[in-house]
């Protein structure tokens, strides 16, 4: 099996959007549906941000400086995720607000996805080649074992507390 640390985050990015593409088709009153997706999303996210964050972004901003300002510039759409991640997380899905934070939430992350594919991982995958990207997605694999599933377990919840007060 291959794991290409590229292959990965992308296989990642199809599970996101499918359930971004059914909470879009869910109709108004379909609260439980529409409660159950979003739940969906933030684990999803939950987990693919701390892969990133954690594993990915600093070794391709150790072995590829030059990529350094598109690394930040993610740390900071995954910071806005996250706090919209943490606000879904304790509202319901009946809240007049609900929809709307998450069709914000949506747009960001196709937003950030299609920078990440179009742009990015070409870039990426030119620079480290096959083998360091295979050992990387090998890192992800392992980091995924232990990742947050949920905004409010403590390593998901200090990253964006420290990115607020810091
Ligand atoms: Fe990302
Ligand atoms: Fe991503």
């Amino acid at each position: 099996m291959s794991t290409d640390a590229i292959v990965l985050l992308k296989n990642d990015h199809k599970a996101i959007r499918r359930a971004f593409r059914d909470f879009q088709k869910a109709g108004d009153e379909a609260h439980a549906t529409k409660g159950k997706l979003v739940d969906k999303m933030i684990e999803l996210l939950t987990v693919h941000t701390y892969v990133e964050n954690e594993v990915m972004y600093p070794r391709v901003r150790e072995l590829l400086p030059e990529l350094e300002d598109d690394v930040l510039e993610s740390y900071e759409e995954h910071h806005v995720a996250d706090v919209l991640i943490m606000e879904l997380s304790v509202m319901k899905p009946d809240d007049e607000r609900f929809t709307a934070k998450t069709t914000v939430l949506i747009e960001n992350v196709d937003h950030h996805i299609d920078e990440e594919e179009q742009e990015w991982f070409p870039k990426v995958r030119e620079g480290l080649g096959r083998k360091t990207l295979q050992d990387l997605g090998a890192a992800m694999i392992e980091a995924k074992k232990t990742a947050p599933t949920r905004p409010s377990q403590p390593s998901a919840l200090k990253k964006t507390i420290d990115a607020v007060v810091s």
